[in-house]
């Protein structure tokens, strides 16, 4: 049976530190390794910073709703907001690598869904009324080299 931790914090960069620590425990727990929890920290962190920045932006306080799965095969974290909402197209993100852009396109944002894509296994983004991007990650894959 699968497991479930919810965890909702205000969406503000100085809360963001108390979902990697969750983070930390629990997949330490479910047997990840400490280099495949500091890919997933990185991309839970990304996924985090996007709400703080683009849902809600300066003014408009909101919350940032994180649940973890525990599943047999791995994990899911689920970071959902219920901010402005933006046209994704996954296309676009899952096939660019960083080879095929331009410096300037680089450094002019889009980095952190390149960056969840890169670290982990499965990225699911659903934008409608707010926003819910689903991370997975799979135990037991050993990193492919590029
Ligand atoms: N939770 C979110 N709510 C609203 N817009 C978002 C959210 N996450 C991502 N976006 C949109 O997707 C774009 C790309 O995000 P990202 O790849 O992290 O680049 P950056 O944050 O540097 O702009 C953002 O600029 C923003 O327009
Ligand atoms: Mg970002």
């Amino acid at each position: 049976m699968n497991s479930f931790i919810h965890l909702t914090i205000p969406a503000r960069a100085e809360f963001i530190d108390i979902v990697r620590l969750t983070l930390f425990g629990i997949a330490n727990k479910a047997g990840f390794s400490y280099e495949e929890i500091e890919d997933m920290k990185v991309a839970v962190t990304e996924a985090c910073t996007n709400v703080v920045l683009h849902a809600y932006g300066n003014s408009r306080p909101g919350e940032i709703e994180i649940s973890f799965e525990l599943e047999g095969n791995g994990i899911t974290i689920r970071i959902k907001d219920e901010g402005t909402s933006f046209k994704y197209e996954p296309a676009g993100n899952k096939s660019v690598t960083l080879h095929d852009k331009e410096l300037s396109e680089v450094t002019s944002g889009g980095l952190g869904l390149f960056m969840m894509h890169a670290l982990m296994d499965k990225v699911e983004i659903f934008s409608g009324r707010g926003t819910e991007v689903i991370l997975t990650k799979l135990l037991g894959r050993k990193e492919e080299m590029a």
